[in-house]
């Protein structure tokens, strides 16, 4: 029975993912129809109840949870503190919650004739910045016999699917074409964007995933959730590079693309080692490529040929950026081709309790080789274990006493990320070690 229940999800997974490569972007989907406003969705019988109701498919407290918890509640007051006014100052764009590149991640930044009479941008990125706009769905919704399919097809944005989640989660924080965040931006003073689906999306949660969940909208799955976001990122990345107008700045390429620390490290620090992932040499700016080497970790139950040849390609594209623009293209094209192939495997694959272990495995093997020398891949190694030893204790196989450990050691990795200028490799990998020693 279950069986079966994985066996369809497989086909819809791969037909969305399919879709979700088509033309239409996340941030368009979101933008098809106007948007309401949070009022709208916040009367105290609708989203804004000060408890959990009873008898009802959502809890209803969202709008309570989202303002007092969610830091997306506060992202347009953000614009009005010190920093943002000093990094407007710097770039010269005045007012930082005038400037539509703030307002682009920080608000629901859709455009003014497609503002309902109760919108309003201080409400930051509110229920419609990724639940879509309302404006076809929002009376029928709330009736039970109304399915989430029906609302989908009003125009409701299916957050509850990993790959259409990654790429508007992505759309923020990381930035694609449609929403930019450039060096520039990094320079005058914006904190460097770093991400994960399955940890982000568990950090301030108003919502909750069981059995009921389950029914009305297909089997969660948080380590395929890593996976996807994972695929996606480093698909936006590739999409990002080939971009002559989001990908360029002048005679350089947007540098927001590379490696911080390849370029931001104290110079006397002689930190260099190779690594076999980009196959460079010393001296050589890089492409952040952290999310294609967790990539091929996600690969690992699924398709290890298939790991083998994101390896390579990615191998290639590095060696291609020592070469000149056109064969960086080039192999950013072949890449991006691969992982089309292979994201609705990933999409529509079941991580069940035994791909933990080798993927645990590969991340480790890569740590021996000196894979996590580049601070940004450590931190998404971090974030992957967590998701890991999540999938662990949700599994019911860990007494008590052994899921204090594994805490203490997810800990232990992450107290070595604490100062990434202070970041050391070799500590990372001892905890990293420390932590598989002490896994199921
Ligand atoms: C419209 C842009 C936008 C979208 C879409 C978006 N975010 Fe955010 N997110 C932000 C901004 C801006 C902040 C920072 C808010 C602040 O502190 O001012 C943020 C903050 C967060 C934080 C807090 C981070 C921290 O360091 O504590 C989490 C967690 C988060 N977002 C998760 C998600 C997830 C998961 C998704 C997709 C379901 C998502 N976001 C979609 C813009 C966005
Ligand atoms: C591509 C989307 C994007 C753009 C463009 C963007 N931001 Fe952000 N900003 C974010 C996200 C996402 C975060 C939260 C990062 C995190 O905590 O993971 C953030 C965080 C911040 C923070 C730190 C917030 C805190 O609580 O510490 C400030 C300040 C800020 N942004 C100001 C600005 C200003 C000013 C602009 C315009 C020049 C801008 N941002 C443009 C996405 C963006
Ligand atoms: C940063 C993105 C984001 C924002 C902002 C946001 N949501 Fe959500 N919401 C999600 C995600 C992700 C889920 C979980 C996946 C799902 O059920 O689709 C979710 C789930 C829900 C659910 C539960 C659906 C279910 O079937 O169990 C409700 C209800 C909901 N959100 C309402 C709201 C309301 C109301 C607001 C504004 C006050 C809001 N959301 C703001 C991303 C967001
Ligand atoms: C190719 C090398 C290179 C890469 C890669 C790079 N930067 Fe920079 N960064 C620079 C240069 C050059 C400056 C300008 C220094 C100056 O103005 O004196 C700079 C300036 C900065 C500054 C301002 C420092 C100051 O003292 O005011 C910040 C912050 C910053 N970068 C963050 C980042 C982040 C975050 C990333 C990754 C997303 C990144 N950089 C990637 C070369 C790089």
């Amino acid at each position: 029975m279950r069986r079966c229940a994985f066996a369809l999800l497989a086909i819809v997974f791969v037909l969305r993912a399919g879709a979700a490569f088509a033309a239409t972007s996340a941030v368009a989907e979101i933008e098809a129809h106007r948007h309401l406003g949070v009022a709208s969705c916040s009367n105290s019988v609708c989203h804004g109840a000060s408890q959990p109701f009873r008898d009802s498919n959502v809890a209803q407290n969202e709008f309570a949870i989202w303002q007092e918890f969610d830091p997306h509640a506060k992202a347009y007051q953000t614009l009005t503190n010190a920093t943002s006014a000093s990094i407007a100052r710097k770039l010269g764009i005045g007012d930082a919650t005038k400037a539509k590149i703030c307002l682009d991640c920080h608000a629901d930044s859709i455009a003014e004739d497609k503002r309902g009479e109760r919108f309003q941008l201080s409400d930051g990125v509110g229920c419609e910045s990724c639940h879509g706009g309302a404006e076809l769905w929002l009376n029928a919704h709330a009736d039970r016999s109304v399915t989430h399919a029906d609302n989908v097809a009003k125009g409701m944005y299916p957050t509850d699917k990993p790959v259409e989640r990654a790429e508007l989660c992505l759309s923020c924080h990381m930035g694609t074409k449609d929403r930019m965040i450039t060096h520039r931006i990094m320079g005058a003073g914006h904190p460097r964007l770093s991400f994960e689906l399955d940890t982000f999306t568990w950090l301030n949660p108003h919502y909750k995933i069981g059995e009921a969940w389950n029914k009305r909208k297909g089997e969660w799955n948080g380590v395929r959730d890593w996976a996807v976001g994972q695929g996606v990122a480093a698909g936006n990345l590739l999409d990002l590079v080939v971009d002559e107008k989001a990908g360029w700045q002048g005679i350089f390429p947007e540098l927001v693309l590379f490696d911080c620390h390849a370029c931001h490290k104290v110079m006397s620090a002689n930190r260099w080692g190779p690594r076999q992932g980009t196959g460079l040499g010393p001296g050589v700016v890089r492409l952040n490529d952290a999310n294609l080497l967790m990539f091929r970790h996600v690969l690992a139950p699924v398709d290890k040929a298939a790991a083998a040849r994101v390896l390579e390609q990615t191998r290639a594209l590095h060696k291609a950026t020592t070469q000149s623009r056109s064969d960086t293209f080039a192999a950013a094209r072949r890449l991006r081709a691969t992982l089309d192939g292979l994201l609705p495997q990933v999409a529509g694959f079941a991580y069940g309790p035994e791909s933990l272990d080798p993927i645990l495995a590969s991340i480790e093997a890569d740590a021996k080789r000196g894979e996590y020398r580049d601070y940004a891949s450590a931190e998404q190694v971090a974030m992957a274990a967590q998701s890991v030893v999540v999938a662990f204790e949700n599994d019911g196989k860990l007494d008590a006493e052994k899921t204090k450990t594994l805490r203490a050691r997810l800990d232990g990795l992450y107290d070595v990320l604490k100062n990434e200028d202070a970041y050391s490799p070799q500590r990372f990998t001892t905890a990293l070690a420390a932590l598989r020693a002490v896994a199921p």
